[in-house]
């Protein structure tokens, strides 16, 4: 899978890739970033502008059509893009359905906005969805970029490998991932559950899913309207 991230802000994105499980699916050629300057396709190329005033006035500037709509026209005469996804707070709001849908795609742009956002010809006409990953407002879409796709690049076959495979996150089945715990059993009086200490899988296995639903019900309890198990 390749992902093309198109931003003012290159350096924001040095180094969110480089570590983990991205790194991993990079190194394993399973999944390619690139990271575009904006200012590089501004037709402006002394000041390399790539943002104006808001037409009828007000605070803030606006990132221009033209250098966006040329570096796509770059990009789209090499490959075909499945969706060209403006980062954005207005956006689809990212939960795990959507990062399960994006991961089955081949080619992704994602365009960060940033001062006052895009001009909006570039939502109605060059971009295909937009997706927000909450309700606040960031600074730029970046970080929101690189949440996405680390929600989608994980998800890669051959990212993970069993122990961590991604059928038993939270939110995979609707359901919040059970209470998990490590050395040593006892720490200040604080127990581990015995029920994990039997080596009884079943007994285990039956622990967990009960611990899900109630953490589940307890935090979260519209996930579980939306569950065809429960
Ligand atoms: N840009 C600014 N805020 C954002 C958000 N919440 N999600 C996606 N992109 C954004």
């Amino acid at each position: 899978m390749r992902i093309d991230i198109i931003t003012v802000l290159p350096g924001l994105l040095q180094g969110p890739f480089d570590h983990s499980m991205l790194k991993r699916a990079r190194d394993r050629g399973l999944l390619e970033v690139v990271v575009h300057d904006l200012r590089e396709y501004s037709t402006d190329t002394r000041h390399r502008q790539v943002d104006d005033y808001a037409y009828g006035g007000g605070a803030g500037m606006v990132m221009m059509i033209e250098p966006i709509d040329r570096i796509l026209k770059v990009l789209r005469s090499q490959r075909q893009y499945d969706e060209v996804i403006y980062m954005s707070p207005d956006g689809l709001l990212l939960n795990q359905p959507l990062a399960n849908r994006l991961s089955l795609t081949k080619n992704l742009v994602m365009l960060c906005g940033h001062y006052k956002g895009v001009d909006e010809r570039v939502r109605e006409h060059l971009v295909t969805m937009e997706v927000s990953i909450g309700d606040y407002v960031l600074s730029g879409g970046e970080l929101a970029a690189a949440v996405l796709t680390d929600a989608i690049g994980r998800l890669l076959p051959g990212v993970l490998n069993d122990e961590t495979s991604a059928l038993s996150d939270s939110f995979q089945d609707n359901l919040l991932a059970p209470p998990v715990y490590t050395r040593p059993v006892d720490y200040n009086g604080w127990l581990v559950p015995p029920v994990l200490l039997t080596g009884d899988h079943g007994k285990i296995d039956h622990w967990r899913m009960d611990q899900s639903r109630l953490r589940t019900q307890q935090r979260r309890p519209e996930l579980l309207q939306n569950n065809p198990d429960e």
